[in-house]
């Protein structure tokens, strides 16, 4: 039986391993041990140290300055729509103030360490992994001084100007992250789509009216409000909202609520094409099962039966469009969809 080396020890001269299975270390390399040391010239003179004390500030500085420069050049420099040359400038300004705030802290920190923290040559023993109170207490003596060291709490000026420049660091992020969010209360932009009483539904793209006539058993329209394609702006944002899938089924086949009586018209039924999981267009369908099909997470939604969750991940039906035709037989909506369209996190709001 072999004898198995002391636990902890720090050396294997007294291990013995099982004949046969000892493999023979010729010509081991050799521990070469440590340079000796040669110290810098801010640890041997204090004047230096200052010097160097004060290029770190500098950067640091310079860090504040770059991040002011771009939150102000963001705001003087405004992007105008349409033109290209106001994107240019504020980009590029917006980039340099950015680049200056970040480079300032990094050369701030590298310089730092280079110069002013330890410049000991350390070794650190292995010892277990576990951690213990001694390990513990060890870990937090190496912050003390690790500290210490760095001069962290006794530098003052190196430490606050740090401070300030990685305060000042997120000011761009936080003005640009503003401009992300939508003017008006995202809730309500979602609850009202360009549906109103009286809209023809038309043909996407062209835009052309469909005739309840024109929509056969088992066909499937991709459909836009009447008007749409007038709009001068902000069009596509009403498209992602008002886009509707029509399509028509045997009357026997449909399942409808007492609440949606009168909401489809002689088989013909109106659904958002959003999908109510995180807003996919649900294109696919498969007349002959009556299923809509989301091709991003396969949401699986039965026309016959308004449009209820059959499979996948979506968590509600998608809404269902009221529509009736009008005087020249054209198909109309009655008014805006009931509920709002997209993703689930907007019914929330209901
Ligand atoms: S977006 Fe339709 S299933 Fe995920």
């Amino acid at each position: 039986m072999a004898k198995e080396p002391a636990e902890h020890s720090d050396s294997y001269d007294d291990y013995q391993p099982d004949p046969g299975s000892a493999v023979e270390r010729s010509n081991a390399p050799q521990n070469p041990g440590l340079p000796e040391e040669e110290h810098r010239i801010t640890d041997k003179d204090p004047k230096a140290a200052r010097t160097a004390e004060r290029r770190i500030a500098m950067f640091f500085g310079l860090s504040v300055v770059g991040s002011i420069f771009a939150t102000v050049a963001y705001v003087v420099f405004p992007i105008i729509p349409g033109d290209m040359t106001s994107v240019r400038l504020n980009n590029g300004l917006m980039g340099l103030g950015i680049t200056l705030g970040l480079l300032g802290i990094g050369f701030g920190a590298v310089y730092w360490a280079k110069n002013l923290m330890s410049d000991e040559e350390m070794v650190e023993e292995r010892h277990p992994t576990r951690g213990d109170d001694e390990t513990r207490e060890k870990a937090s003596q190496i912050f003390t001084d690790a500290n210490k060291e760095s001069g962290f709490t006794r530098r003052s000026l190196v430490r606050n100007s740090l401070i300030g420049a990685l305060l000042a660091t997120p000011i761009p992020a936080v003005v640009l992250f503003r401009d992300l969010a939508p003017p008006e209360n995202p809730s309500k932009l979602m609850k009202q789509t360009m549906w109103d009483q009286g809209v023809r539904l038309a043909r996407d793209p062209s835009g052309e009216p469909i005739r309840a006539a024109d929509v056969t058993i088992g066909s499937a329209f991709h459909v836009i409000p009447e008007g749409l394609k007038e709009i001068k702006s902000g069009k596509l944002e009403e498209k992602a909202k008002a886009a509707v899938l029509l399509m028509r089924l045997p009357i026997e086949d449909l399942n409808e609520s007492e609440a949606r009586k009168g909401w489809s018209y002689q088989g013909i039924v109106a659904y958002s094409k959003i999908c109510t999981h995180v807003g996919c267009p649900v294109a696919l369908y498969e007349q002959h099962t009556h299923h809509l099909l989301c091709p991003c997470h396969q949401s699986q939604f039965d026309v016959s039966n308004e449009c209820e969750v059959i499979f996948g991940p979506a968590a509600r039906p998608l809404p269902q469009l009221p529509i009736t035709v009008d005087a020249e037989g054209y198909l109309v909506a009655q008014g805006d969809f009931t509920e709002p369209v997209g993703p689930s996190f907007w019914e929330r709001e209901l």
